[in-house]
């Protein structure tokens, strides 16, 4: 049976090595690391998947991160990813599970609108992410835009024009 827990229940090289085997050693020169660059995971939005043995077969990260305009205007947000499934493990289930949980205790929370860079084939389908509102934001790398996702979680609206980066003053 699929167990989700916090993150914070896992090691850093478990994780670190989770990450390695689902986007290879080189991740960290991607568009994602520049926009959450020096900021810490946010331990209530991140989670584990564990299998029956106990072992780590999914990761799911949730940074603080903001949209910077450039009348001074900062608006948070909470960037979701990398989520990761071992391998041998994918299409088991694992990675919606996961999501699952990000995106409940986010509306549980009522958090900042939660974005990310991803397929919009599967994070569209499941849970409503969109690159519809995020046609104006703009990000310190490459990002192609069908794949800059956003989702409202707390009854609000989206910024519409900035700079993605990251989030100085944190809050969930
Ligand atoms: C993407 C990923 C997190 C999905 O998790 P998973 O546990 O493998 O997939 P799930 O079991 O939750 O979902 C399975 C369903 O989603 C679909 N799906 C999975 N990844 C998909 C993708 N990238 N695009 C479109 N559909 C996808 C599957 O086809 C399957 O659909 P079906 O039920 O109709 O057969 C995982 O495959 C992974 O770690 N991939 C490598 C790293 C990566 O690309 N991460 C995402 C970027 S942050």
């Amino acid at each position: 049976m699929t167990q989700i827990l916090p993150l914070g229940s896992q090691s850093d090289d478990a994780i670190e090595a989770l990450l390695d085997a689902a986007f290879g050693t080189d991740r960290r020169g991607r568009t994602a690391y520049l926009i959450r660059k020096e900021m810490k995971w946010l331990p209530e939005l991140s989670y584990a998947a564990l299998d029956d043995g106990g072992d780590l077969i999914g990761t799911l990260q949730s940074w603080p991160v903001a949209l910077h305009s450039q009348d001074g205007t900062v608006r948070p947000l909470v960037m979701v990813g990398p989520v990761a499934v071992r391998p041998d493990q994918q299409k088991g289930g694992f990675g919606r599970a996961m999501m699952d949980a990000v995106v409940q205790d986010a509306r549980r929370l009522a958090c900042p609108p939660l974005m990310m860079i991803g397929d919009p084939e599967y994070y569209g389908r499941f849970w409503g992410f969109s690159a519809e509102g995020t046609a104006k934001w703009q990000a310190p790398g490459t990002v192609e835009a069908r794949r800059l996702l956003a989702l409202v979680v707390d009854g609000g609206t989206l910024p519409e024009v900035g700079m993605l980066g990251p989030r100085i003053t944190q809050m969930v």
